[in-house]
């Protein structure tokens, strides 16, 4: 069964002024990069890792498609300052429940921007000694990237410009919209 709301029974599409990236092509992306990951760690049972909010649908969609033996766990970090931002700094509210020594791991992204959160996440998780740690995102911004991060498996490279959707917000909103899409001018500034 198809869960996924018409386009035109979507109150959230009338805020969009542009959909960059279908719901179709999302999920055929997702189902390669799962072929992939699967083929690349069988027999190893990697552990996925995310970060709340946004790897919601991502993880729950790529997950489906791994034909392996896997488990999955979240890390929240709490939104930041802009100062703070800058100098990458981001504080955990939630950690991992599953030590990763010795675990090959994948980290899995909603979207690598300036890549200052990531950046910080992994060196977090590097001190744990895992046997591997990958990079795993759906959406790349190359654009906005201040520093250089290792993305083994990425789903699309996006335009340097603000989207919403498929698990990215505007102030919390359309993450439920089933594809990428540009705002409307007057969504970005309304609440
Ligand atoms: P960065 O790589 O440290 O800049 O942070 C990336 C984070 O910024 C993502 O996890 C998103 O929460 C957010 N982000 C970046 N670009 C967008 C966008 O176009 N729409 C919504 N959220 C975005
Ligand atoms: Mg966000």
């Amino acid at each position: 069964m198809n869960l996924i709301p018409t386009m035109n029974s979507n109150e959230l599409v009338a805020d969009i002024s542009e959909i960059l990236i279908s719901s179709e092509e999302i999920d055929e992306r997702i189902r390669s990069m799962g072929a992939e990951i699967s083929a690349d760690y069988a027999n190893q049972r990697p552990l996925f890792v995310g970060v709340l909010k946004g790897v919601l649908f991502f993880m729950a969609d790529l997950l489906r498609s791994i034909t392996i033996d896997v488990e999955v766990d979240f890390m929240a970090v709490s939104s930041y300052s802009s100062e703070t931002r800058d100098q990458g700094l981001v504080r955990l509210v939630k950690d991992l429940e599953t030590p990763i020594a010795g675990r090959h791991v994948i980290f899995v992204e909603d979207v690598v921007d300036t890549g200052l959160t990531l950046n910080y996440l992994l060196r977090n998780l590097t001190t744990r000694d895992p046997v591997s740690l990958e990079v795993c995102t759906l959406f790349n911004k190359p654009k906005h990237r201040l520093i250089d991060i290792p993305i083994k498996y990425k789903g699309f490279d996006l335009p340097d410009q603000f989207v919403v959707g498929y698990g990215l917000d505007h102030r919390e909103r359309y993450r439920n919209l089933p594809f990428i899409g540009i705002l409307q001018e007057d969504a970005v500034y309304s609440s």
